[in-house]
């Protein structure tokens, strides 16, 4: 077979290479919005067909393009493509309508996206930190071509969205994660890094194909897990010292281990315990607003006591104690079954997190006689156990309680512990209800039910926003529940009419920034904030917000 090499030789004058350079800068590139002149100016005439564009007109043309595909997972990766072409069109577009793409780059598409990363990866959208480059990190973060890093996301894809160990094709939840942050939030995305922290992976069928790009090593142990990780923490430090590390979708314990040992030292939070808690701890007072009563009177069931379960509980404990209840008090209010049953003391397999909640009961496997002698008036799941809320267990919560607040948080959607519907129904209509994913609403009885989403995009761009803004030193607990109250505050007396647990979403950066602005005055008043304390702090952060322009 012959080949035909063409010689380009150096056709390009020093003002057109780097006009060429402006059309391969996804940061840079305007694409067809160049006019004649600056395509001249740049040496790029000819290289783009002879229309001039705003960039309205390039975002219609997305869009029509992206109305041509039925498959989410096809519309993900265009956008991902776009991402990597022009980056102002990609903001432009996901930001005109936050709530159709939101499900798009993040949950529930995301989970498809992962677990098909290595057949659908196209190009690199962050750092990838391995085992080898141990002693040698700080210098390698500072591949990364911006000097003013805000947030990395980092992530082990050890339990990524209730799809356990998916190891380095875990790359697309740092992604999804920090893409929010701008699109819910309108944070600047380029001080935004995503982090795989590649420790290896249990995943046998992901170290046996062939396509699959992480490392094919087994898991580090604990030890090496913690050395990496503190190594890594203080070449974060080092190299990016105003950055703000957000802990994503590590395994549960993993998970919980660090957030104990650096919540205190550096400017860090865990989403799936602190978000999740707050976005948890919004719906609760969300119910409460709607059904009266107060969260220290409440008695909560757990299903699954993994870290949402731990994070939920734990800062619903700081808040009845906030209330006046002491922290024995407020613990014996919770209660936790496991993959192995009733959390009580006479398991020997509980981590320290869980031992909190063993109260001295006898030992059972049944959630339904956990609920007949536990009593609770809400029940979490956070199990990913797809179904485990069946009649009998939305029938006893509504046998003890007029108005039974039931929350199926685990996801993707077949994961949760039951449907919308299923709530509804079987509850008689009684229930509040939420999910963590986006159930249709329910007409029972000529009434319209509308499932909340405890979406944790209510909580951490609006948390990342206010931490860009005011520059906190710590993101404390108490900057969660601020927020969570920030958003059960913004749900209207039509919406509670509905059932609605959670703001609509139709005006996302809306609720963000409200609850943005609630969090950057806790920081002030409580003397976290670096940044001088403006006069007004809602024109102050909205005068910070990106907005996708040339
Ligand atoms: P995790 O892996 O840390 O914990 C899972 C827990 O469920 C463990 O305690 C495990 O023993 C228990 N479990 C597993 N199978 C069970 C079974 N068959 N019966 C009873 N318990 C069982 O996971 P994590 O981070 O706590 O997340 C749990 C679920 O919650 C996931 O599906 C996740 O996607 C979802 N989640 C939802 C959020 C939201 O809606 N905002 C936020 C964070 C998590």
């Amino acid at each position: 077979m012959s080949t035909t090499s063409i010689d380009r030789g150096t056709p390009y004058s020093e003002p057109g290479s780097l006009g060429l350079s402006l059309l391969h800068d996804p940061i840079r590139n305007k694409g067809t919005a160049y006019t004649v002149q600056q395509r001249r100016e740049l040496g790029i005439e000819g290289l783009l067909p002879p229309a001039v564009e705003s960039l309205e007109r390039q975002v219609d043309r997305v869009l029509q393009q992206l109305d041509g595909k039925t498959d989410d997972l096809d519309k993900y990766s265009y956008l991902t493509d776009l991402m990597d072409r022009n980056e102002t069109v990609f903001y432009k577009t996901v930001m005109s309508d936050p709530k159709r793409f939101v499900p798009i780059l993040y949950d529930p598409t995301v989970a498809d996206a992962c677990q098909t990363f290595g057949n659908i990866y196209r190009r690199a959208h962050g750092m990838y930190i391995t085992r080898d480059m141990k002693g040698r990190i700080a210098e390698v973060l500072k591949h990364w071509p911006e000097p003013d890093v805000r947030f990395i996301c980092v992530s082990t894809g050890g339990r990524i969205l209730g799809l356990g160990d998916i190891g380095a094709n875990g790359m697309g939840i740092p992604i999804g994660k920090l893409q929010l942050y701008t699109a819910c939030a309108a944070v600047p995305p380029h001080y935004m890094l995503p982090i795989l922290l590649d420790i290896g992976t249990s995943n046998e069928a992901l170290r046996a194909d062939p396509l699959y790009m992480g490392s094919r090593e087994p898991q580090l142990s604990e030890q090496a897990l913690d050395e990496l990780t503190q190594e890594f923490i203080d070449a974060v430090q080092e190299v990016f010292p105003a950055c703000c590390v957000h802990f994503e979708d590590w395994k549960g314990t993993d998970a919980i281990r660090m957030l104990e040992r650096y919540r205190d030292k550096i400017l860090c939070y865990n989403d799936d315990i602190q978000g999740t808690a707050a976005i948890a701890l919004a719906g609760i007072a969300a119910a409460l607003n709607t059904k009266g009563g107060k969260l220290k009177d409440q008695r909560i069931q757990f299903f699954g006591a993994g870290s949402a379960a731990i994070g939920i509980a734990g800062l619903v404990v700081k808040e009845m104690q906030t209330q006046g209840l002491t922290f024995d008090e407020a613990r014996s209010r919770i209660s936790m079954f496991d993959i192995n049953g009733l959390i009580e003391p006479s398991r020997t397999d509980l981590s320290e997190a869980q031992k909190v909640y063993a109260h001295s009961v006898a030992p059972t496997q049944s959630l339904l006689a956990g609920i007949q002698d536990f009593k609770p008036t809400i029940l979490i799941g956070v199990s990913t156990h797809g179904g485990a809320f069946d009649k009998h267990i939305i029938e006893a919560m509504t046998h003890l309680n007029e108005v039974p607040i039931i929350f199926a948080l685990s996801n993707p959607t077949r994961k949760a512990e039951c449907t919308a519907e299923q709530a509804y129904s079987w509850s008689k209509g009684k229930a509040l209800f939420a999910a963590g994913v986006q159930f249709p609403d329910v007409v029972l009885g000529g009434k319209t039910y509308r499932p909340g989403q405890a979406n944790n995009f209510y909580i951490y761009p609006a948390a990342g926003l206010a931490t860009y803004a005011a520059r906190p030193t710590r993101l404390t607990d108490e900057c969660f529940i601020v927020a969570a109250h920030a958003i059960a505050d913004q749900i209207g007396l039509a919406l509670q009419a509905k059932g609605m647990l959670y703001p609509s979403q139709d005006d996302i950066l809306e609720t963000e920034v409200t609850t943005a602005v609630r969090v950057a005055q806790y920081m002030f008043d409580a003397g976290l904030a670096q940044a001088t304390r403006p006069s007004d702090i809602r024109s102050w952060i909205e005068n910070m917000l990106y907005k996708p322009q040339y």
